[in-house]
């Protein structure tokens, strides 16, 4: 796994400004005052600061600017890094800037002062997560960076929170970087196993558990593959002994090919992200599991590999899903609910969970509705999913709820079995979550997040390079500490 960059948190130590090699970061008001941290680089700089502060050029900067000063007299380190930031700054804004400064980041390191910055860990945070750099299919590997120190007036009490947060996010983005090759349905099976270091409590279930449970849907999606299908079961049991758990279901198809409904060659090998669903679970239990949430959760990840082959299932065949329901496969290509269904029957079946929440690269049409910016959002419960999407908002992870209904539900009315698994070319997200629908019990409050844009993205996001973003671990964990915890 991806080391995260090494940081740490310290009291201001003005001495420690002039020696620091590398990089020194000063915040600075917007506004222009200086604090007293900033007056003492400005000292150390012979005034550079105040002329910076002065120019009329000043008054077109705006918040999370950064102005680096190179090679600063007085200082060893090879730039001063003004770092532009009111001293109430949002979230959102200060993990955007914190990711500006990663990309600053050499080997020797930086030494950031927040001087009186509300919430140094926030920028610390954006620091960390757009640090990140996935080179494990490179032979040679990017020069570490260097440590960071964080000077501020009162460093945070307990960043094992923030660290536990990071970490998580960078087990999802590893898992969903890797290339199929890499990550098959054993080798991810194997990534979770280890996770029972952590205290989690994992189970992988093979193909013959799978056909004894009636996975009828799910194996079919497999059958062309050289790679068995798995299922793997993740507890974390940091709750009351008995409480009911939350549920996160993800999809984690390792390649889509399409199957016999073959996908086009163009752009074709994206589809080794089509286990995002899978990774996000992933991620949340690893950070759970770090920060020793008081929470019960339990993770299910269906693990599968979708190739054409002479075993492959065909367009037209009816197979059984574990819940009982025929089903008439249209297309192949619409895989990725075939495992849902019976991962989220199971998951109810076994562990009567008080709520239930899956995701999934479901859906082509999700992209074309909300880009890269949203992932959708379906629900049968608007207070999960008002608390879900205000733990989205908080995280800067974008969710946008869209609509279901019968008449969705009626695209999926099949001749000759209980229901097919495509719904046409209308409203595909929306179909896609209707199926899924028809295998959540009525009690039980689910989300469905269909999260095809966000999982892995062609250019960088605030906080994240091109790739796997790791987009819904900290939603979903923060879902949880404010709704699920204590
Ligand atoms: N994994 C794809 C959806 C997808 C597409 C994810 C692009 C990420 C980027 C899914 O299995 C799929 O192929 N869906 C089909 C459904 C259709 C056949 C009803 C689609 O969206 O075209
Ligand atoms: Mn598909
Ligand atoms: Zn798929």
């Amino acid at each position: 796994m991806t080391d995260p960059v090494a940081l740490s948190f310290a009291e201001t130590d003005l001495e420690q400004i002039p020696a620091q090699a590398g990089r020194v970061a000063v915040v600075v008001d917007p506004e222009g005052s200086l604090s007293a941290v900033a007056r003492r680089v400005n000292r150390l700089t012979k005034g550079a600061l105040a002329r910076l502060v002065e120019a009329d050029s000043f008054d077109k900067r705006k918040a999370g600017d950064i102005v680096t000063l190179a090679m600063p007299q007085g200082l060893a380190a090879e730039a001063l890094d003004v770092v532009l930031l009111p001293r109430r700054a949002d979230s959102a804004l200060l993990r955007k800037t914190g990711a500006k400064l990663a990309k600053l980041l050499g080997e020797e390191g930086l030494l950031l002062l927040t001087a009186n910055l509300n919430a140094p860990a926030e920028l610390a945070l954006g620091l960390k997560l757009r640090a990140y750099d996935y080179d494990a299919q490179k032979t040679e590997k990017a020069k570490p960076k260097g440590a960071v120190t964080v000077m501020c007036a009162k460093p945070p009490a307990d960043i094992a929170a923030l660290d536990a947060v990071v970490q998580g996010v960078l087990f999802t983005r590893d898992l969903v970087n890797a290339p199929a090759n890499v990550l098959t349905t054993t080798a991810f099976a194997d990534e979770l196993l280890a996770l029972k270091e952590l205290g989690v409590d994992v189970e992988v279930l093979d193909e013959d558990k799978l056909e004894e449970l009636g996975m009828g849907a799910l194996l079919c999606v497999g059958q062309g593959s050289d790679s068995p299908s798995k299922v793997v079961v993740m507890q974390w049991n940091g709750g009351n002994a008995g409480d009911a758990p939350l549920a996160l279901v993800g999809k984690g198809v390792v390649f889509d090919t399409g199957g016999i409904s073959l996908k086009p060659a163009a752009g074709m090998e994206d589809m080794t992200m089509d286990m995002g669903g899978a990774g996000t679970v992933s991620g949340v239990m690893k950070t759970l599991a770090l920060r020793k949430a008081q929470a019960n959760v339990v993770g299910l990840v269906g693990l599968v590999e979708n190739m054409p082959s002479g075993n492959a299932v065909r367009p037209g065949d009816v197979v059984k899903s574990m819940k009982g329901d025929l089903v008439e496969v249209i297309n192949t290509d619409a895989e990725g609910r075939l495992v849902l269904c019976d991962v989220m029957w199971y998951t109810q079946e076994r562990f009567q969970p008080k709520a239930m929440i899956d995701l999934a690269t479901l859906t082509g049409a999700c992209i074309i509705a909300l880009g890269h910016e949203n992932a959708a959002v379906f629900s049968n419960s608007d207070p999960l999913c008002n608390a879900f999407l205000k733990a989205a908002e908080a995280e800067s992870e974008g969710a946008w709820r869209l609509p279901m209904g019968q008449a969705y539900d009626d695209q999926l009315k099949s001749r000759i079995a209980d229901l097919k698994n495509v719904g046409g070319r209308p409203a595909g997200s929306i179909t896609a979550a209707q199926y899924l629908k028809r295998f959540v019990k009525e009690e039980t409050p689910w989300i469905h997040l269909d999260i095809a844009g966000v999982a892995s993205v062609k250019t960088e996001t605030a906080t994240a390079p091109a790739g796997a973003t790791g987009w819904g671990v900290m939603a979903l964990n923060r879902l949880i500490a404010d709704g699920f915890e204590g």
